[in-house]
């Protein structure tokens, strides 16, 4: 049996899920999801179907009306459970009466406490890479694209959003509703989304608009404002927005990422309501991938890098575009010290800093960092570069266009960019950048003289330099993070205390800069940043903030009491993916 995807049970040689049906009641009482899913494949020639679960029960299995029997198999410690079964010839629906498990991967459950409003409960998924198995049996590979529909039954006083056409209501009783949603365009399973609880909505633009809890709506209206700018810049570069509506859901703290592309309901971290609207280009990174990564999509996790690496090279396109070239370099600049960050983390000769991973028995959320994003981001400007923007621009048309709803790997895309721009992988080594550790030393470089004086500012200060008064009041929130990135990881107290003191570090609400200066503080063993750093980590559930953070605190016994204590309260609060990358951070002490 040819492999499909070492992340997933399906078979390259069975019938394959053209469109999936969930209907589903959203049970917050027994946090579970329970219901059916109507599978519906693309022949009827019958035979064995094996698909992918995770902590499902599964009631039954039919086809055509009659009970078919299945095996579930033993869990395996990556990819869950197989789910077997014969489908009889003739018949082309398989129907599985199921429910998920209250402690799903895919899905977190909070209580009303763990609201802004705290009165209703909320409910959302995150199922990227490999945790849609863990809301429904399904081929989980993005090898097979599949359109939906799904009928959620929801408590009465609460709304739902998923990753589809908005919400059409199809039934109401006294205490619960019926929303119908429905999806159209093929999408990987990874993209299938939903969100509930006490949601407000509020319009930004005739295509797009913001969902939130009532208390942050107002602000996330305000942050997110600039919208349809970045819509507009984003078409320009890259072609018509093909999926209708762009909207956002801000989600509680304990949301792992910063953001998530679901197709339509872009999810996103409240971190980033910083109130300055610094911190927006995480929304052009998800709507850039509406074209990078929803419809061209990573063949398997192993190609990550076309999903991510191509992501935040149009994000910064877009960026040059709405905010100009300062923006841009600032951008990577940023990007560079966090590359650094993983390099040095993985260890630069780690077979996980190649930009095509070998992902057989390792767990994709394992294997996330940085150089997908900004090594494979940093072979693209290589080759745009190389051939110029002009033929570049051209082939990344013709490129959309050539792909648009399938999923490919590394290898289609190099031979396609050499059957286009004939020369051009072998002119940029893209098979070093591909297949080898760390960073080619044909990176390029983005040089700016008022970025660089900022870096070598921060590099002089334990020899005693200081940024004067009126420089650091001049600095964008970015600059500011950039200085921070380039200090020092261990500082004197006397050092921290002035960096506190003229920076005002510790009582800033964006947690960029916090975060950045929380880490150092961590790692310098200074005092009176440990309430704002408790304060951090039993508010915040994103992974970028928790690592960093948690790692600092391992360098002195004194902090890591302080880690464990903090991590003994706050992982209750803490989504599944931040449990377990806190626990391996702690673990390593
Ligand atoms: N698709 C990712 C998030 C993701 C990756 C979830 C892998 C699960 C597995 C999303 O687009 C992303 O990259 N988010 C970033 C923000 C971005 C601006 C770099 C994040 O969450 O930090
Ligand atoms: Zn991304």
């Amino acid at each position: 049996m040819p492999i499909l995807d070492p992340h997933s049970f399906a078979d390259a040689e069975q019938p394959q899920t053209r469109h999936l049906t969930l209907r589903l009641t959203v049970d917050f009482t027994r946090r579970v999801l329970a219901g059916e899913a109507v599978l519906r494949l693309d022949r009827d020639s019958g035979g064995p179907l094996d698909l992918d679960t995770r902590s499902l029960t599964i009631r039954s299995v039919r086809c055509g009306g009659r009970e078919v029997a299945f095996t579930l198999h033993e869990e395996t410690p990556i990819l869950g459970q197989k789910l077997s079964l014969n489908v009889p010839a003739g018949e082309s629906e398989v129907t599985i009466a199921y429910e998920t498990s209250p402690d799903s991967s895919a899905l977190q459950w909070l209580s009303p406490e763990q609201t802004a409003g705290k009165r209703q409960p909320f409910l959302f998924s995150q199922c990227q890479a490999i945790h849609a198995r863990a809301l429904a049996p399904l081929q989980d590979t993005p090898r097979r694209r599949i359109t939906y529909d799904a009928e959620l039954t929801i408590p009465a006083a609460l709304t739902a959003v998923m990753s589809a056409g908005p919400a059409a209501p199809v039934g109401a009783h006294t205490e619960t509703k019926v929303l119908a949603f429905h999806m159209p365009q093929p999408i990987a399973p990874y993209l299938l989304a939903l969100a509930v609880g006490d949601l407000e909505a509020r319009d930004l633009s005739p295509r797009s608009r913001v969902y939130a809890e009532p208390a942050t709506v107002d602000a996330a209206a305000s942050e997110f404002s600039e919208v349809e700018a970045i819509l507009e810049a984003a078409e320009k570069l890259f072609g018509p927005y093909d999926w209708d509506r762009f909207d956002m859901l801000v989600l509680p703290p304990s949301f792992p990422y910063g953001g998530m592309e679901n197709p339509r309901i872009t999810f996103l971290t409240p971190t980033l309501l910083a109130g300055d609207r610094s911190l927006v280009a995480v929304v052009a990174h998800e709507l850039a991938h509406s074209w990078t990564g929803n419809l061209i999509t990573n063949a398997t996790a192993e190609h990550f890098w076309l999903n991510e690496g191509f992501t935040v090279w149009a994000e910064r396109r877009i960026v040059e575009a709405v905010w100009g070239q300062d923006a841009v370099l600032l951008a990577w600049a940023n990007g560079a010290k966090a590359l650094e960050g993983s390099l040095s983390r993985y260890g630069k000769d780690s077979p996980l800093t190649k930009l095509k991973t070998d992902l057989v028995g390792v767990d994709p959320d394992d294997a996330i960092s940085q150089i997908p994003y900004e090594k494979g981001a940093r072979l693209l400007v290589l080759m745009e570069r190389f051939v110029g923007r002009e033929r570049w621009d051209r082939f990344v048309r013709e490129y959309m266009d050539r792909f648009r709803f399938s999923s490919i790997t590394s290898y289609q895309f190099l031979a396609f960019l050499e059957e286009k721009l004939p020369g051009t992988p072998f002119a940029v080594r893209a098979e070093e950048w591909l297949y080898t550790a760390g960073l080619p030393d044909n990176a390029p470089a983005f040089p700016s003289a008022a970025l660089d004086a900022i870096t070598s500012l921060a590099s002089g200060f334990t020899a005693g330099e200081r940024p004067a008064a009126e420089v650091v009041a001049r600095w964008s929130p970015g600059e500011m993070v950039l200085y921070l990135q380039n200090l020092p990881r261990v500082l004197s107290s006397e050092d921290c205390a002035w960096l506190d003191a003229n920076l005002a570090l510790t009582g800033r609400g964006n947690h960029e800069i916090l975060v950045e200066w929380l880490t150092v503080a961590a790692g310098s063993d200074y005092e009176p940043a440990f309430p704002r750093i408790r304060e951090v980590l039993l508010g915040v559930g994103r992974v970028k903030y928790l690592r960093p953070l948690y790692s600092a605190l391992g360098r002195h016994p004194r902090t890591q009491a302080l880690a464990r204590d903090c991590y003994a309260a706050a992982r209750p609060g803490y989504h599944g993916l931040s449990r377990r990358v806190v626990e391996q951070v702690i673990a390593g002490y």
